[in-house]
């Protein structure tokens, strides 16, 4: 609307805005945050002008040129690269394909995931995002549906708490458990506490469903000594970064994570890294490259470095990909990149990145629909406000949603409905055991109060606080006494929960087997491992592969509510 001034002055005109446009602007997508591109600081996806172009030169079976820089040029993540991700026999042959070629095999459910993994074995850097490029999502999720390790895809929750509450994280890992995650993460608002919330994770992990692994996302000694004291059960947050000032930032070499690696796999602990689009801009230094490129560098440090898997999908970088076009495509395309060089892959749908709940569920699709290793690398089995990992994609208030979308497209995320009752039993008796571990290594005790809360609560808010500084002394004991999982076993065997204990010591048994450094392992409920030896992705095209069927289909059907047609008063499920 424009109103004239008085005599004089210019007129001030305020536009008049449409009823729609107001609607539009206060629609929770608008509290999103969207940026321009801006090569130079690395602020794109996947399309920098700054990206290398594709080359490679073997001499003597060592790679000499990559990537347009020769041996002398190499930064050290090329150095890495080269000498130990690249299979110099198969480069040359490798790289003369064209990337639509390459692409065109990912995509064809005739070539099989072998002949894809012989070809991108020799691939560059520069390369691998040359093919992606090419494609579309559909053509991304059509070739991660085949080149995904595992046969049967997993998911992998967040369970934490804002008051690091171990009789919360006992009840909630439990709930997990039994809902269908087969890994279960924590980590600490206070670092100091750790050793409580690792001992309730991994009580809670083996109380109601056996067999999920544990880790608890802490700084790298500390993480170490307790997979190997047994009281976790595997590792994911070993960072690597695409750019050589960004990993120097953290102290570290590729050669120093692989050291990392190398203790973890020498007693049996399965572990992955971590990487993801975004990180290198976020601390400054992408050196004008895209967000994927670098990220396919880290990719392939991981491979390099002999780890089994990689956590990657931007994860707590999400914001970044996600401001940019084409962000969320780039992170479907890096999840890809890792399954296409035969990695394990924990692909993300972790931190939150937006307000609408169309967008986060668009996310979701690649990695849902096309299946993955584990389809979130981080669901939160608990309320928004009581993830320590700064909030995840979904939440504990999203499992109705998530299992319908399930049953609605049939499609496997790994989740299932569990009636209150059985939940409520898990919750309490979970909580009861580690009352008794508590008690039998002489740490501050539950009380009955807390475990009646816990087992009918939803977050932190709703529990008794406990007596932070006792907890903080009997953390340090823990860590001071040696304890370890076996310590837990025998707590959990005087407690009364035999069975608990005899799970826990099947998950410590794992280690020596070393059926857990197999590529994509898990364990089933039964504590035998899935992996992608003993079930390996066999998609060849339709009518093939894993689908849900059986009695997992007839799992999936059920939900909270679902009514009889034929008796409508009858509610079945
Ligand atoms: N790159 C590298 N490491 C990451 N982490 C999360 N996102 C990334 C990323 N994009 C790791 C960090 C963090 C933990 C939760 O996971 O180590 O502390
Ligand atoms: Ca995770």
């Amino acid at each position: 609307m424009s109103t004239m001034g008085a005599a004089g002055e210019e007129p001030s005109v305020t536009p008049r805005r449409s009823k729609r446009t107001e609607i539009l602007e206060n629609r929770p997508v608008n509290l999103d945050g969207f940026v321009e591109e801006w090569p130079e600081v690395g602020m794109v996806a996947m399309d920098s002008p700054y990206d290398p172009q594709p080359s490679v030169r073997v001499e003597n079976g060592v790679v000499v040129e990559m990537d347009g820089r020769t041996r002398e040029e190499f930064d050290f993540l090329d150095q890495f690269i080269a000498d130990h991700a690249i299979d110099a026999e198969a480069a040359e042959r490798a790289m003369a394909l064209s990337a639509i070629e390459i692409a065109h095999m990912l995509v064809d459910p005739k070539v099989s995931r072998d002949e894809v993994l012989a070809v991108s074995s020799g691939l560059t850097p520069a390369k691998l995002l040359e093919v992606v490029k090419t494609m579309n999502v559909v053509e991304i999720m059509m070739a991660m549906q085949k080149m995904r390790a595992r046969r049967t895809p997993a998911n992998q929750a967040h369970s934490t708490s804002a008051r690091d509450n171990p009789v919360q994280v006992v009840a909630d890992a439990a709930e997990a458990a039994l809902r269908g995650f087969r890994e279960l993460e924590t980590t600490l608002g206070v670092v100091r506490y750790a050793p409580l919330v690792a001992i309730a994770l991994q009580v809670g992990a083996q109380a109601a469903r056996p067999g999920v692994l544990t880790q608890c996302a802490l700084e790298e000694a500390t993480e170490l000594e307790l997979g190997m004291r047994g009281i976790t059960g595997y590792a994911e947050t070993i960072s690597v970064y695409g750019t050589e000032p960004v990993f120097c930032d953290g102290d570290d070499t590729p050669w120093s994570k692989a050291f990392l690696a190398s203790a973890y796999a020498s007693r049996g602990i399965k572990m992955r890294f971590t990487s993801g689009t975004g990180s290198e801009v976020q601390m400054g230094n992408a050196q004008g490259k895209s967000m994927l490129y670098l990220e396919i560098r880290c990719v392939l440090v991981t491979k390099g470095a002999g780890v089994q898997g990689l956590q990657n999908g931007s994860i707590s970088c999400i914001g970044v990909p996600g401001a940019v076009p084409a962000g969320i495509r780039a992170v479907a395309a890096e999840n890809l990149v890792a399954s296409m060089v035969g990695l394990e892959c924990a692909s993300g749908n972790d931190q939150s990145f937006s307000h609408s709940d169309m967008r986060r569920t668009a996310r979701l699709m690649p990695q849902l629909l096309a299946g993955t290793d584990f389809v979130c690398s981080g669901y939160s089995s608990v309320p928004n406000y009581d993830n320590m990992f700064a909030g995840s994609n979904l939440d504990c208030e999203d499992y109705d949603d998530w299992n319908v979308i399930q049953r609605d497209l049939q499609v496997d995320g790994a989740l299932r409905h569990v009636p209150e009752d059985e939940i409520l039993a898990a919750r309490n008796r979970a909580a009861r055991a580690l009352q008794g571990v508590f008690a039998h290594l002489d740490l501050p005790s539950i009380t009955d109060r807390e475990i009646e809360a816990v087992t009918y609560s939803h977050g932190s808010e709703d529990l008794p606080f406990r007596d932070v500084l006792e907890d903080l002394k009997g953390a340090q004991s823990v860590m001071d006494r040696g304890i370890t999982g076996l310590d837990i076993v025998k707590g959990l065997e005087a407690g009364g929960f035999a069975d608990i204990a005899e799970s826990l010591l099947g998950v410590l048994r794992q280690r020596v087997s070393g059926d857990l450094l197999h590529t994509s392992a898990i364990l089933t409920p039964e504590l035998t491992t899935l992996s992608a030896v003993n079930d390996p992705n066999d998609y060849a095209g339709p009518g093939t592969g894993y689908r849900p069927t059986g009695a997992r289909w007839e799992e999936m059907k059920r939900l909270r509510h679902v009514v009889s047609a034929r008796n409508p008063e009858e509610e079945v499920g």
